[in-house]
């Protein structure tokens, strides 16, 4: 590794790299990612154990306190969680200025923006306390904002959260429960759904999660940098594959069609891409690709639904997986590639898919906004450039030009 700052104030000399393929933004304890092993850390926990066996409260307690809580910790986490999981009265009337059939992610973008407006108090960076309330606040809140968009959808009325329910099971209350009362959650579906979260919740320093930090290192509020995040998350290249990973199977229908977009996809003169393949950094199977495949027979066997798509994306995968063009470019399936499936089993519209990213991404955001605020060796985040425009010219007044 090479402090590329001391050679720059030695020489002036800087690095170009484009999409930061090659550059470490920051020092982070949080997520260790082994891309050529398929390895997932978070805070040394492999990302296999932490699905099988924790929570996503619990995961979430981890990446912002750095070990898993014992049983009193988390009670009291998740009891601090669940205190704050309303939201200001005033901000249901924000959604009603959205068009219904606003894309979710659009109405997350501009709510979540609007909570600096609502919670002037969490707004000091510099005062730790009021840092964790935020964190607390965003990691409660978006749920309850998550579930609001998907109900301001379908024009149902917005539903309070229950907090004798569990964070997962509480914001499946909220999104489907019509009426409340009559919602009764389903355990393996919770399960399943609280999994997910956990295999999203964070990736180190992906584009949304650069994202966050490079708005706080500004000293933006924490509403505001998580906003940034949603906007960065909401791309087709990121977060937003999820939801075209699953278009892309509707679209391939059955197996035999398969071939026709393998052949696409490898295509140069074609846009096309393989949706939920391919990661910047694992250049093996994604550890948490294997969980989601394996979570979508659990969700089918709960519910007793059985969707075709589920076998083309098998055999897609194992097309894929045995297609030169794939394995020389070490293409696998990433963690988007399945989720879909899943979601729409158990009852999201497509378009929900990456606000379901966000929310459990939240836990990762809100602890690396805290850590980078805590480094002392950060600074604002100020890329150089290459400049390739004119050198210096003189200014020609309109009418001689
Ligand atoms: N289908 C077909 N070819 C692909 C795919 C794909 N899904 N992904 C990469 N390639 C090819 C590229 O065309 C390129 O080929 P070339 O070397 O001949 O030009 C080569 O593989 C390398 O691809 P890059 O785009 O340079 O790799 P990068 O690291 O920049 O991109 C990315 C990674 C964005 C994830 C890419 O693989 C992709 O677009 N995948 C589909 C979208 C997707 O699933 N995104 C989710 C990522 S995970 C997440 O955000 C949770």
């Amino acid at each position: 590794v090479v402090d590329i700052r001391k050679l720059y104030a030695q020489t002036g000399a800087f690095t170009y790299d484009p999409g930061f393929t090659s550059t470490a933004s920051c020092q982070s304890k949080l997520t260790y990612i082994d891309g050529d092993e398929g390895v997932l850390l978070h805070r040394g926990y492999a990302i296999g154990d932490l699905a099988e066996n924790s929570s996503f409260m619990e995961v979430a307690y981890l990446l912002l306190n750095g070990e898993l809580p014992n049983q009193d910790e988390l009670s009291g986490f998740t009891n601090t969680i669940t205190r704050h999981t309303m939201v200001h009265e005033q901000l249901a009337a924000f959604f009603r200025g959205f068009r219904r059939d606003a894309h979710p992610m659009a109405i997350m973008c501009g709510v979540v923006g609007a909570l600096s407006a609502f919670y002037h108090d969490s707004t000091d960076i510099h005062d730790p306390v009021q840092r964790t309330i935020a964190s607390h606040r965003l990691i409660a809140k978006i749920p309850t904002i998550a579930a609001m968009a998907y109900k301001y959808s379908v024009g149902q009325p917005f539903l309070y959260p229950d907090n004798s329910l569990s964070y997962t099971g509480n914001f499946l209350r909220m999104t489907f429960g019509v009426p409340a009362e009559a919602y009764e959650v389903n355990p393996a579906v919770e399960k399943a759904m609280d999994r997910i979260f956990i295999l999203h919740a964070d990736h180190e320093q992906n584009a949304s999660t650069s994202t966050v930090r490079l708005a706080g290192s500004s000293g933006a509020n924490p509403f505001a940098c998580i906003a940034a995040g949603i906007a960065c998350l909401w791309g087709p290249a990121h977060g937003g594959a999820n939801e075209a990973a699953l278009n892309m199977l509707r679209e391939i229908g059955t197996p035999d069609r398969i071939p026709e977009f393998i052949a696409r996809a490898k295509d140069k003169n074609d846009p096309f891409r393989l949706m939920g393949f391919g990661h910047r950094v694992y250049k093996n199977y994604d550890p948490r690709a294997t969980v989601m495949q394996k979570t979508v027979r659990e969700v089918f066997d709960a519910l007793k639904v059985n969707d075709p798509l589920f076998e083309t994306a098998l055999r897609l995968e194992e097309i894929a997986l045995n297609d030169e063009y794939f394995v020389e470019k070490k293409l696998f399936p990433n963690v988007d590639f399945y989720s879909g499936v899943i979601l729409s089993a158990i009852g999201f519209p497509t378009e929900m898919f990456t606000v379901l990213f966000a929310l459990a991404r939240t836990v990762g955001w809100v602890a690396q906004w805290n850590e980078m605020i805590t480094d002392p060796d950060q600074k604002i985040g100020r890329p150089r450039q290459l400049y390739t425009g004119p050198t210096q010219r003189a200014y020609v007044p309109v009418e001689k030009r």
